[in-house]
């Protein structure tokens, strides 16, 4: 399998860490220095999921060349679908994909990882030919904005890439993880309230919590299973870190970045970062910085990119490829 293309979008609306002092007890320098985010954008009550997910499909459509009657599947990783049956299959209708097959994969922020893998394990098969995968989450919807803990660390977007059969496998390695006995330390649950139907019967009717999480654990989570992760991938891959031409990791926190990177031994200009500008978008912020390297240019064809997911679940991924065909 070969990545062709790759597009993305974010909301209009911007909230700066100035904006953020505004709604809880917080500062653009506790911010910054605690995280490296310096502002989000976020999605207004008029933006779907589906509609950030489209946008970003359809650049990642035209930049690998291919039309949406090409697809075979389109899988959308999300945590936050306008709908709990899915939102995979708007899109479809809204591209207009008639012979793709769409449904979505929830990971949290493995998603894209944990998403490249499965629709990387469709090609290899031999089952389809052309995927559109989406990583795309307007986490805004389910954060509490009057708790500082984890409102500053949140953005909305999407990003894509396109997947096609090829004749050179530009997977080169991967590992996926889960760790469900550390659940509890990152959490958008369902809260049940018991309704009774009649005397003997009753159902659990209720609504989603705002996310809760245990910053130390997650980080410290982090910091420790990624690099570890990476080490195995590599290993797969038969690679050497030096190797590599890019560490691509999902966009939650800098400092998490930076130790990642330095355990790895991995000089800071082949680092990846937009967190700066966007916050941790979920899915979406792997994709998206991406995105955004390849249209700066900074990512060429053929280059070796080390990417890691990790999050809610607890979840956690690698997944090395070459960029291009
Ligand atoms: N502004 C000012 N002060 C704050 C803020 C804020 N926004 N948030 C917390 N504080 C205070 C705390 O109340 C605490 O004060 P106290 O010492 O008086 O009690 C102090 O700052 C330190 O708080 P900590 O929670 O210890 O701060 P820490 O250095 O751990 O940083 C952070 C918090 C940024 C959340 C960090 O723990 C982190 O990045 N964790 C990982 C998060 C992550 O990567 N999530 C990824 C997965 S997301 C997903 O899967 C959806």
């Amino acid at each position: 399998m070969a990545i062709t293309g790759s597009g993305s979008a974010v909301p209009a609306n911007l909230l700066d860490n100035q904006g953020l002092t505004k709604l809880v007890d917080t500062s653009d320098e506790w911010i910054t220095t605690r995280t490296g985010i310096r502002q989000r954008r976020l999605a207004d009550k008029s933006e779907s999921l589906a509609a950030l997910a489209t946008a970003a499909g359809r650049k990642a459509l035209a930049a690998s060349g291919i039309t949406a009657q090409d697809l075979d599947l389109i899988l959308l990783a999300t945590s936050t679908p306008d709908d709990l049956f899915g939102s995979a299959c708007q899109i479809q209708g809204e591209l207009r994909a008639s012979n793709a097959v769409a449904f979505d994969l929830t990971a949290a922020c493995s998603g894209f990882v944990f998403g490249l893998v499965t629709a990387s394990q469709y090609i290899r098969t031999g089952t389809y030919q052309n995927i559109l995968l989406i990583g795309a989450d307007i986490l805004s919807r389910w954060v509490d904005w009057q708790d500082r803990r984890t409102c500053v660390l949140f953005g909305d977007g999407a990003g894509s890439v396109v997947l096609q059969a090829n004749s050179c496998d530009r997977l080169l390695g991967f590992e996926l993880k889960s760790d469900g006995s550390q659940n509890n330390d990152l959490n958008l649950a369902y809260k049940p309230e018991s309704t009774a139907l009649s005397e003997s019967v009753n159902v659990g009717k209720g609504n989603f919590q705002p996310i809760t999480m245990n910053g130390k654990e997650v980080y410290r989570f982090a910091v420790q299973k990624v690099p570890e992760v990476i080490d195995k991938a590599l290993f797969r891959a038969n690679l050497s870190v030096d190797q590599i031409d890019w560490l691509l990791l999902h966009q939650a926190n800098q400092r998490i970045i930076d130790a990642v990177r330095s355990r790895l031994n991995i000089p800071e200009h082949k680092v990846i970062s937009n967190l700066a500008y966007y916050g941790n978008t979920s899915a979406a912020s792997i994709p998206l910085a991406l995105d955004e390297a390849v249209q700066q240019g900074k990512i060429k064809p053929g280059d070796v990119i080390v990417t890691s997911g990790f999050g809610a679940g607890l979840s956690w991924g690698a997944a090395i490829f070459q960029w291009g065909r």
